[in-house]
């Protein structure tokens, strides 16, 4: 039979909304309660603020959690509270959000990128040790897409070296490696709020660790520089306002009622994907079984081989997709190291040191997966029913035919 592409006119495979954020009158209600409180703020780190720290803190299984204005500041925290001096490097992968590495830059250090695993998309931790100089200062792997990374092997690199680890949680709330939170196994771990990610306030971050000291600058930093016990003008170390609101707090207490159940419908609907996809030619899941216990799918990604597909380049395929109703697109179009930022070294007032050039970065396994392979569907599509995945590889297996005909 012939195939009626919906990007052509003909019927979606799937014509469904996927809702998110998802919220009832309980959000409403505990929003408006803070309104008519009139306590919006957080000028001492409201009472409400640090109940839902200590309430993330032990849902992550750390003993402390820090809210902050987003997920790049949470970096950016966890970074200067490390102890970076300018000029340390701080090894990051390139198939990431920016700020992964542009945080880097604005703490006067070098981010040096190291290419992914082809299999999970995460840091490859094999490639790690040859990019590590006496100036490396830290590590800052991403669970992409939720998924986590081998943990085990970059902490006994970090170990070996001297290194710290700052993981870059910000896809996977709730996600668990060899049955720990992501972000609780590194010294710091950070997480974002912002509109698209599994748990949300609109915008909003958080870093956890176990780590005293850490938490104690941290919290410093976050308080325009304001010390334990110190007096309303005393400001000590180098910080800004970077506090959260009680608006979003209470948002934040009522969604994480609600992630525990939606991650693992994320992650059983990504397992079942996988098993589907796995039967079409052209078409593979990423590797799973990699430690990761929990699977959040803030992202799931499947690789596309466009030499099944008639050579239909990967950004016409991912359109068609969409046009089906499969909430999809092709992901980061390049690599990091390749914006304007890092190729035109644009870091204004930042003292990053000459030798840095990113014109000669090459992570072929990233390229691969900008240009050629990767395509992602979004986390609340995989908020869905078993029946949405099977139509989402229908959708995929209907272009299939189309290209063939
Ligand atoms: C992997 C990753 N790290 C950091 C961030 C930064 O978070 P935020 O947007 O809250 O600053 C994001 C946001 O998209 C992200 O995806």
């Amino acid at each position: 039979m012939k195939q009626n592409l919906a990007i052509n006119g003909g019927q979606k495979t799937i014509d469904k909304i996927f809702p998110w954020p998802i919220f009832d009158e309980t959000e409403v209600n505990t929003v408006a309660d803070i309104v008519r409180s009139g306590k919006w703020g957080n000028p001492d780190c409201g009472d409400l603020v640090k109940a839902f720290e200590d309430e993330y803190a032990a849902f992550c299984g750390t003993k402390y959690a820090l809210t902050c204005v987003n997920g790049s500041v949470a970096l950016r925290l966890a970074l200067i509270a490390i102890g970076v001096k300018p000029g340390d490097e701080v090894i990051v992968p390139p198939y990431t959000f920016i700020t992964t590495s542009s945080i880097v830059l604005e703490t006067n250090c070098i981010p040096v990128f190291v290419d992914i695993d082809p299999d999970t998309y995460n840091l490859d931790p094999d490639k790690i040790e040859a990019a590590i100089t006496n100036r490396t200062k830290a590590i800052i792997p991403v669970h992409f897409a939720g998924q986590a990374c081998d943990m085990d092997k970059i902490m006994a690199i970090a170990k070996k070296h001297n290194i710290r680890v700052i993981e870059d949680a910000c896809h996977g709330h709730g996600a668990e490696y060899k049955g720990r939170k992501l972000g609780s196994i590194g010294d710091a771990g950070c997480f974002s709020f912002q509109s698209s990610k599994n748990l949300t306030s609109g915008e909003g971050g958080m870093v956890i660790t176990n780590d005293e000291k850490l938490y104690d600058m941290m919290n410093s930093l976050r308080n325009v520089g304001r010390v334990k016990g110190g007096q309303w003008y005393e400001h000590h170390n180098l910080g800004c306002n970077y506090r959260i609101t009680q608006l979003q707090v209470v948002l934040l207490a009522n969604q994480l009622k609600r992630l525990e159940e939606q991650t693992k419908r994320r992650h059983d609907n990504g397992t079942y994907l996988n098993t589907l996809l796995e039967k079409i030619d052209g078409i593979k899941p990423l590797a799973r079984g990699m430690g990761e216990t929990i699977h959040s799918y803030h992202i799931y990604i499947f690789r596309y081989d466009k030499t099944k597909f008639n050579n239909l380049p990967k950004s016409e395929f991912a359109q068609m997709l969409a046009a089906e109703g499969v909430p999809c697109f092709m992901g980061y179009p390049q690599p990091l190291y390749k914006q304007p930022l890092f190729q035109e070294k644009n870091f204004m007032c930042y003292a990053i040191p000459e030798e840095a050039d990113y014109t000669k970065v090459s992570c072929p396994v990233t390229e691969k997966a900008c240009y050629e392979e990767a395509v992602w569907i979004m986390q609340h599509a995989m908020l869905g029913t078993k029946e949405d995945m099977e139509k989402f590889a229908q959708a995929i297996i209907k272009i299939q035919k189309a290209t063939k005909e």
